[in-house]
């Protein structure tokens, strides 16, 4: 996970203090809001994009501005990361490992990319990343080498493997002892960590690898640059998740799927049941069960968005339902629609998941479903790159709406609140470690 334990905290109470000082001047008149009082219901609400933000968030200072200590003289050995799964999660992993190697004063070997079963493809880290823009971007931040030195370069890295560590993981404590010990060693890094103990250092070199380093292959960018011009402007992005995997591993129920739906979730279900009765309610007014295109539809009409906009679909090619979405909104634009003469049914995952994150950080504006790996990193990169219009719908808030009996034009309004306020807020995109709150 990139939130820590602490960090999470954190976030909570500074979100709960923002929600009271919303409360507080929602019900001063004089606030700027709209050119209505909030209190009466509107037959007009603006689109959302164009409410002012009161909090976003940026990248902090000490990362953009600070200079990084001066590395150390003596390096402790070699790492080499090794990155599994998806793209995003691959980048999640890679980020992480480089803050692990600059805490140990270690040098980084240019990382591996492994690819999930799923994508059926193998490609390493310099298929989908420009290697010598990483390397020199890293620069002064950790030292990166393409090559080892020869009495090492013959010999696999001794594997650690933190993975089966649970709760808080010290990496000084249980890795540094094994790369003194073996000078080359690889692990994937654990999902939770001690971050916030980590020295400034060591968290810029981090920041500056996931945010600043990281640039696709001119070939990658030459293909994802021509997707982007062929896409009618201004355009949203949206990140739509409901692949039949993606509702198997929620364990959520839906009525009124179609029976090919049904069928599909099923063939992906395996052991994982899903929730019923008391426990479906529960488990999905907890935010749990990902959004339909037909739900995704509705409340992206309670944003006030209008039905005409522009939607690019950086989605994969299972997305169930999908009549759902485009019955309400009829320009929505996927890779195959744009991009005829070429075959994205033959592309790499891979390359389809570098294209849709490619698009969405230059869109005008981003909308997902979900809080996943891409979410995040596209969330991220939007913040740096001064792009607001970022926002994840709120399942759990569709959920408790829904649950409540809320309909037509109520459920309507009480879903545009949610979202303006996280929206105003800036609770939708709060994103942690690199990046700080600021007050506009
Ligand atoms: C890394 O180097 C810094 C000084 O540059 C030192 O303070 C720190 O203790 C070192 N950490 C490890 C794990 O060697
Ligand atoms: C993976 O690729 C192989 C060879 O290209 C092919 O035979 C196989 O059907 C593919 N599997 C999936 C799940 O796409
Ligand atoms: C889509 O939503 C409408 C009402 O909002 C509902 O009547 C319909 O059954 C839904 N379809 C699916 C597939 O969920």
């Amino acid at each position: 996970m990139i939130i820590p334990t602490v960090g999470k905290t954190l976030l909570r109470i500074t979100v709960i203090f923002f929600s009271i000082f919303l409360a507080l001047i929602l019900f001063t008149p004089s606030f700027p809001f709209f050119q209505y009082p909030v209190n009466s219901l509107p037959s007009y609400r603006p689109e959302i994009w164009s409410l002012r933000r009161i909090v976003e968030w940026r990248p902090c200072n000490w990362w953009i501005q600070g200079h990084p200590a001066a590395l150390p003289a003596k390096s402790n050995g070699y790492i080499r990361v090794e990155c599994y799964g998806g793209l995003n999660q691959m980048r999640r992993d890679l980020c992480d490992g480089v803050g692990v190697a600059r805490l140990l004063n270690a040098t980084l070997v240019l990382p591996k990319f492994e690819v999930a079963a799923y994508w059926n493809e193998s490609s390493g880290f310099g298929d989908v990343f420009d290697v010598d823009y990483f390397i020199q971007k890293m620069s002064g931040f950790i030292e990166v080498v393409k090559e080892l030195p020869a009495e090492i370069a013959s010999k696999e890295p001794f594997h650690v493997d933190c993975s089966k560590r649970k709760g808080l993981y010290d990496y000084v404590e249980s890795v540094l002892p094994s790369l003194l010990e073996h000078r080359y060693i690889s692990f994937t890094p654990a999902m939770s960590q001690r971050r916030d103990r980590y020295p400034l250092y060591a968290k810029a070199a981090f920041c500056q690898a996931c945010y600043n380093a990281l640039r696709l292959t001119s070939t990658l960018e030459k293909k994802a640059s021509e997707l982007l011009e062929a896409i009618p402007k201004p355009f949203l992005s949206l990140h739509l998740r409901f692949e039949p995997d993606m509702v198997a591993y929620s364990q959520c129920e839906y009525s009124n799927l179609s029976p090919a739906s049904l069928q599909a979730i099923d063939a992906a279900r395996g052991d994982r049941k899903a929730w019923t009765g008391e426990q479906a309610r529960i488990w999905r007014n907890r935010g749990k069960c990902p959004l339909t295109p037909n739900e995704t539809a509705l409340i992206l009409q309670a944003l006030s968005i209008p039905t005409n906009t522009n939607i690019y679909l950086a989605a994969g090619d299972g997305l169930m339902e999908l009549e759902g979405l485009t019955s309400v909104y009829t320009n929505v634009f996927t890779k195959s629609t744009l991009h005829s003469g070429e075959d994205f049914t033959s592309m790499h995952g891979n390359t389809k998941a570098a294209l849709d994150y490619y698009v969405s950080i230059s869109s005008d504006s981003y909308v997902a479903t979900y809080f996943g790996n891409m979410d995040k990193m596209v969330a991220a990169m939007r913040a740096l790159k001064g792009l607001p219009k970022t926002l994840f719908l709120s399942r759990r808030g569709f959920a408790v709406l829904t649950s409540q009996g809320l309909k037509g034009k109520a459920l309507l309004e009480a879903l545009w609140k949610v979202h303006r306020d996280d929206f105003v807020m800036g609770v939708g995109s709060a994103l942690p470690d690199c990046f700080c709150e600021y007050k506009l």
